[in-house]
């Protein structure tokens, strides 16, 4: 047990794998308290999951009593039965789980000073009257069902505390940034399954790195990949500009300071984030990627595969699915770099940029002027505000008298075709203006092909190369 203690686990990890459990147990609500002032110190974690029997609390303190070869719920969190008492013990001597089911309540007791004393490697189960003068009991007394995780004797977690208190206040911050990240999928669920987590009072938010809530964030539609028999699901996600940050984004390190280093694969286990920052072995983390974060969502069944860890800090993505995540990084580059390249002036809210936009409205549909696509956006920006009015309201009246029933007959009735695409070397003139436009050099080809593909009337054109050579020949000239 001694031993064990040195598994290495900071004090945010330790107090994540016992919140694993609580949520497995199908916690609403979850309390995180630490109080140091108080003789003896403590640290508890309070949930009102289903909570456990006398008899499931003496496996559940157990060590590997559901081990890694059995069989989990594909909801469960957990993985080798350990957690409980590894996190325990990785930051205090002593451990007390209480524990009420419908059945009734009981309290076990596993200290580290008194199983040295009596050479036991034994839990003492304590009576009514002392688990009523617990910390933290009368909060699960206030509940049906739920376990609370006591922990006293906080050798490890105050391990080189000058000021206990400063180091007690520090740890809470980390505490609160660690879990609000972690388990942000469960702190923002859905409103019939949403956690709450509270710590010395103050709830936790989630932390979405996405930023799923901006609407300049681009997100791809989810992709499956099969693993082995079961699936792993990937989305990448382009962070915005910070000049498109709202207010309370402006404020995270993670979006400012840290974007570099948090750019790369998100990897979750059961919406559990186990994992985040960088490229998994396959890029370095780089400028022209640090808008890129691409979630990764793999289920309990894969953790072979995954080399996942005791204290659920690492794993290592499948040979299998490299060559799927390769691709979302290589897309992710891409439009990354474009991120840069507009210099944020510009609202990316999708992957594509049309000249014109098809729009569901109420059973019909119209088509709308993309006012995103480069060439228009430009055209806005050069206007002062009364000009760029004026535009707007000429492209909606162009659009409303889009003549439809007349292109309609012409096509269908008269058989006849618009106009065919235009030659090279008009398209190479458009070219030239949108790599103006955009701020693209020449320099940096592969970009220029990057970003015009994607953009209208480029999209698709097999001769894009051709285009681009064109088009730079033609900006020498002008030059
Ligand atoms: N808060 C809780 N509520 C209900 N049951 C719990 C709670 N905490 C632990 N248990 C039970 O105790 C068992 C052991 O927990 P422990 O964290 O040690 O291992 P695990 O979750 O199975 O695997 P891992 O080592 O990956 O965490 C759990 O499988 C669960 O049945
Ligand atoms: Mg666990």
């Amino acid at each position: 047990m001694e031993s064990m203690r040195a598994l290495g686990y900071d004090p945010e990890v330790a107090v994540a794998d016992v919140i694993d459990n609580s949520i497995t147990a199908e916690a609403r609500t979850i309390e995180v308290r630490a109080d140091i002032s108080e003789s003896p110190a403590y640290f508890w974690i309070l949930d009102d999951g289903r909570g456990m029997t006398l008899e499931q609390m003496v496996d559940a303190l157990t060590l590997g009593e559901v081990s890694s070869v059995d069989a989990r719920d594909a909801e469960d969190l957990g993985r080798f039965g350990l957690g409980l008492k590894t996190a325990s013990f990785s930051q205090a001597r002593s451990l007390t789980v209480v524990s009420r089911t419908s059945k009734g309540t009981a309290c076990l007791q596993w200290d580290l000073d008194d199983a040295l004393q009596s050479g036991e490697w034994e839990v003492s189960r304590l009576d009514d009257a002392t688990t009523r003068t617990l910390p933290g009991f009368d909060e699960l007394d206030q509940l049906t069902t739920g376990t609370l995780v006591l922990w006293r004797k906080l050798d490890r977690l105050l391990q080189d505390a000058r000021v206990p208190t400063q180091r007690m206040a520090q740890l809470s911050q980390e505490i609160r940034r660690h879990l609000s990240l972690t388990f942000h999928r469960f702190l923002d669920g859905p409103k019939s399954s949403r956690l709450t987590l509270v710590i010395n009072g103050t709830p936790v938010d989630a932390v979405d790195p996405f930023m799923r809530a901006n609407p300049a964030t681009q997100s791809t539609t989810p992709e499956r990949v099969p693993v082995h028999g079961s699936s792993v699901e990937i989305i990448g996600h382009v962070l915005p500009h910070a000049s498109k940050y709202s207010a309370q984004e402006a404020g995270r390190e993670d979006l400012n300071a840290g974007l570099f280093e948090n750019q790369g694969f998100y990897f979750y286990r059961n919406r559990r984030l186990i994992s985040h920052g960088g490229w998994a072995q396959l890029a370095r983390r780089s400028d022209s990627l640090k808008f890129s974060r691409v979630q990764v969502d793999l289920p309990n069944s894969l953790d072979d595969l995954w080399h996942l860890d005791i204290k659920k800090e690492h794993l290592k993505p499948p040979q299998e699915l490299r060559p799927a995540l390769e691709r979302f990084l290589r897309n992710g580059q891409t439009k990354s770099a474009r991120i840069i390249a507009y210099r944020g002036r510009k609202k990316i809210s999708d992957d594509i940029q049309y000249v014109w936009n098809y729009v569901e409205d109420r059973g019909n549909f119209r088509y709308e002027p993309n006012l995103d696509h480069p060439l228009l956006e430009d055209a806005l920006l050069r206007l002062d505000p009364q000009g760029q009015k004026v535009l707007r309201k000429a492209v909606d009246d162009l659009a409303a008298f889009l003549p439809f029933a007349d292109i309609h007959k012409r096509m269908s009735v008269d058989s006849k075709r618009p106009q065919p695409e235009e030659d090279l070397h008009n398209m190479a003139a458009r070219a030239c203006r949108l790599v103006d436009v955009m701020d693209l050099s020449f320099d940096d080809k592969q970009r220029i092909h990057d970003v015009l593909g994607s953009v209208e009337p480029f999209l698709g054109r097999r001769d894009l190369d051709s285009i681009i050579d064109m088009a730079q020949q033609h900006y020498k000239e002008t030059e």
